[in-house]
């Protein structure tokens, strides 16, 4: 059931997180799908609920950066790159530090741990009232479009989950970027809602793409058919055909636009929304998606519908 994110209804998700029940709730990126880090049924529960194979991992959401240092092994360079990223759309992988059995099962047995802290204030004060690490993975069915509202969520995964909290359309629209931080080299393992270059920028330091091999993932929910819409879908469309949905980016005609200004922030918020609408509507049995620059947050939005592309 969907709830407004009101303070009382917070505290009350809180309570069930606590009780060892799952809730759904807002992040800056995707609607999350929660669980305690303490509780091990329960987090057996959300990959029971979305239909998860236990082999991919979940990340750890925190609202207080002294969890970050108890649960993983950091350095200069993660810290400084949380302090100044964080809340936001950047997850860590780091070599695990704690000794909490629930963990491994988020963790999927890896030694490795995946960190962080979002940027909405339902997700934190959530976390905070909860007063555990929110384990959460995004609320939707395995391999099917992400949700950033509160109704994806519920067109998904119905009533399994006993309470969606609700605080509207997520701003940024599509998953935090992954950096894997054990080795010298930065690895970023999903683009996401941070650009690399911002990243770049900032430590002064290139970072690497992982190759994404469809069948040796370096991080396990990086298979290549994950974000599937149920109508096949062409990418880098210029010209659709007439049984094409067309979903544009810039001035054109098409039946909706990511961005008419080709904005690609805009064009990142909007991205999910308009999938589950091209894969909703009856009218059209194919989609067909226009060209993205490859560049900032057009390389997230690039490899989402390359996924979705996949056949
Ligand atoms: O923006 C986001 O990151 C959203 C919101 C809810 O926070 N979460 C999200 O979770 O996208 P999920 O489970 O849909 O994607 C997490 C990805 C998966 O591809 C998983 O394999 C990878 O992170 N991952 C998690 N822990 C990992 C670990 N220890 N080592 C390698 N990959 C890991
Ligand atoms: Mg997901």
């Amino acid at each position: 059931m969907i709830y407004k994110a009101t303070q009382s209804n917070i505290l009350k998700a809180a309570q069930l997180i606590q009780s060892g029940d799952v809730v759904a709730f807002p992040t800056e990126t995707v609607y999350g799908l929660g669980a305690s880090g303490y509780d091990a049924k329960a987090i057996a529960k959300i990959f029971d609920i979305k239909n998860r194979p236990t082999f991919n991992p979940l990340i750890s959401h925190i609202a207080d950066i002294d969890f970050l240092t108890e649960y993983a092994q950091t350095d200069e360079r993660v810290l400084a790159l949380a302090k100044q990223f964080w809340p936001g759309p950047m997850t860590f992988i780091l070599n695990r530090k704690d000794n909490n059995p629930a963990l491994d099962l988020a963790c999927a047995g890896l030694s490795k741990i995946s960190v962080r802290m979002p940027k909405h204030k339902v997700a934190l004060d959530l976390i905070k009232a909860s007063g555990v690490p929110i384990v959460a993975p995004s609320a939707n069915k395995s391999q099917t479009i992400s949700p950033t509202t509160a109704e994806h969520v519920q067109k998904s995964l119905g009533d399994a989950v006993p309470m969606i909290l609700d605080a509207g359309p997520c701003t940024v629209g599509v998953e935090s970027t992954i950096l894997d931080m054990t080795h010298h080299q930065i690895v970023v393992l999903r683009a996401g809602g941070l650009a690399a270059e911002v990243i770049e920028e900032f430590l002064g330091e290139k970072v690497l793409f992982s190759d994404g091999n469809p069948n040796k993932p370096s991080s396990p929910g990086q298979l290549l058919k994950h974000y599937a819409p149920r109508y096949e879908t062409q990418i880098n469309v210029r010209h659709p055909q007439a049984d094409e949905f067309y979903i544009g980016f810039g001035k054109m005609s098409c039946d909706l636009n990511l961005s008419p200004s080709g904005d690609l922030q805009e064009a990142a918020a909007n991205l999910f929304s308009m999938m589950h609408l091209a894969e909703t509507q009856k009218i059209k049995k194919k989609i067909a998606i226009a060209p993205i620059p490859n560049k900032g947050l057009g390389r997230a939005i690039n490899d989402r519908i390359k996924r979705a592309s996949y056949k």
